[in-house]
């Protein structure tokens, strides 16, 4: 007997095959039991006719309660009327384990409720196809970077420094002196770029965000390149052409998940590099003539202006040349306009959000200095990312994308909460 997973089945048709799964619905009349079974691989609709199985086969999937455990075994057969194609004709059920009283069931459930049974809603056919997507875009993201010449780096989790400003810090207690959870590895990062070249990395990254909204979670997952000898317009390039490619690897591949997430694919099918760019100033003239009097030079975007510029376009567009004195300390000031940095920041189409923040860094031993006294950090904390501007300084540039709001976007999920397996939002840390 072959022992396969569902998503092996499309090789085995008209063979009779042997399926560990759950159950994942089920409906049946007096006839025929329709069983939808899931394994992680996939889901399939295993079908029992009475008058073909033996009864107590019949009994057993009339009276098979949702989550239940089974071995199934049946024919693979061609199913043109399903999204997957197949569907298995079972002949016979072996019960490993009865789940009792599965508290999602296939009516509608709030949120809270959901979110409080996370560990459970994650079997969903959504929430699988959700896992699918996240998993799609990780495997393409080190395809891409490998196939680029990037070496992956693992940057602390626990850290003396605060690259991104001190008010959203985890902080620890163990050291003699303060210590937090990573909120981006960016700082060692560049450290790294200096030792190999190119080089990225992709772990959990910490905000203690005071913000309720579908775009922010407490720990998320970032994926932070940086290049030694890449300048501005260069870093621009490589984040295009690593979206696309993340982007064009889903459709690829994931095609029956995003057919089960219903989501438009010929809205994806258009992300391809180049990305339009505006700049900050261009893009503060638009929303003055779109009707927002609420926003002058000098203010960073809230996400009414971040979408209001992401609708005309139907790629992801970058936002460059921010104000200086909005953004962190280590972005290089544009050659021409000391007032402005070498930034872009990624919008993504329909609404969203921000999900690339990048920039070239400051490569001026000077001017980095006077930008770590104008920020009040303490030149201690920063002396050894100092001092990378002593030894053979470079210009050099990188970015952060959010993995959570990448999925967000592709997957066409309304919040980032079920974009990852286990989310940490205020005020939740179960399950
Ligand atoms: O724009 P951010 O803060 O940039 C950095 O941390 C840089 N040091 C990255 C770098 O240049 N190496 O964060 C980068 C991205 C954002 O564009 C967003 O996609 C995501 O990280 N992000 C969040 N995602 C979910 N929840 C949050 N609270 C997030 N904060 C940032
Ligand atoms: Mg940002």
């Amino acid at each position: 007997m072959i022992k396969a997973t569902i998503a092996e089945l499309p090789k085995y048709v008209d063979k009779e095959v042997k399926v560990g799964a759950w159950i994942a619905n089920k409906r049946s009349s007096g006839k025929i039991a329709f069983l939808q079974l899931r394994d992680g691989s996939g889901f399939v609709q295993g079908v029992i006719v009475k008058s073909d199985v033996a009864e107590e086969v019949f009994q057993t999937a009339k009276s098979i309660t949702q989550e239940s455990s089974v071995y199934v075994t049946g024919t693979v057969q061609k199913d043109e009327r399903s999204p997957f194609g197949y569907e298995l004709l079972v002949t016979n059920i072996e019960l490993i384990h009865t789940s009792t009283d599965y508290p999602i069931t296939p009516k509608e459930h709030g949120t809270e409720f959901l979110m409080d049974n996370r560990h459970l809603w994650l079997r969903s056919k959504r929430q699988h196809a959700v896992m699918k997507v996240r998993n799609e875009i990780i495997r393409a993201t080190y395809e891409f970077f490998n196939e680029n010449g990037f070496v992956k780096v693992d940057p602390p989790i626990l850290t003396g420094s605060a690259p991104e400003g001190t008010t959203e810090l985890f902080a620890t207690k163990y050291f003699e002196e303060d210590a937090y959870l990573s909120q981006s590895g960016q700082l060692y990062m560049e450290a790294a770029a200096m030792a190999l070249g190119k080089v990225f990395s992709f772990g959990p990254t910490f905000r203690a965000e005071k913000s309720k909204t579908r775009r922010h979670l407490i720990e998320f997952w970032m994926i932070e390149p940086e290049m030694a000898f890449v300048e501005f317009d260069e870093n621009l390039e490589v984040q295009e052409q690593y979206v696309s490619y993340v982007v064009q690897s889903v459709l690829k591949n994931c095609q029956l998940v995003l057919n089960t997430l219903g989501r438009d694919v010929s809205k994806l099918e258009k992300i391809t590099a180049p990305f339009p760019r505006i700049s900050y100033d261009d893009a503060i003239t638009f929303l003055h003539e779109k009707g927002f009097d609420d926003i002058e030079w000098g203010d960073d975007f809230g996400s009414p202006h971040e979408t209001a510029i992401a609708e005309s376009f139907d790629k992801p567009v970058f936002i460059t040349h921010y104000p200086t004195k909005i953004k962190p300390f280590y972005m290089q000031p544009d050659p021409e306009r000391e007032d402005v940095v070498l930034c872009a920041d990624l919008i993504a189409p329909e609404g969203y959000g921000e999900i690339i923040g990048g920039s070239e860094r400051i490569h001026d031993m000077d001017l980095l200095n006077k930008r770590v006294e104008e920020h009040q950090l303490d030149p201690e904390t920063y002396k050894w990312y100092l001092e990378l501007r002593e030894y053979g300084s470079v210009p050099h540039s990188g970015f952060g994308l959010g993995l959570e709001r990448t999925v967000a976007w592709i997957t066409g999920v309304e919040h980032v909460r079920e974009t990852i397996p286990f989310p940490r939002l205020l005020n939740r840390l179960y399950p």
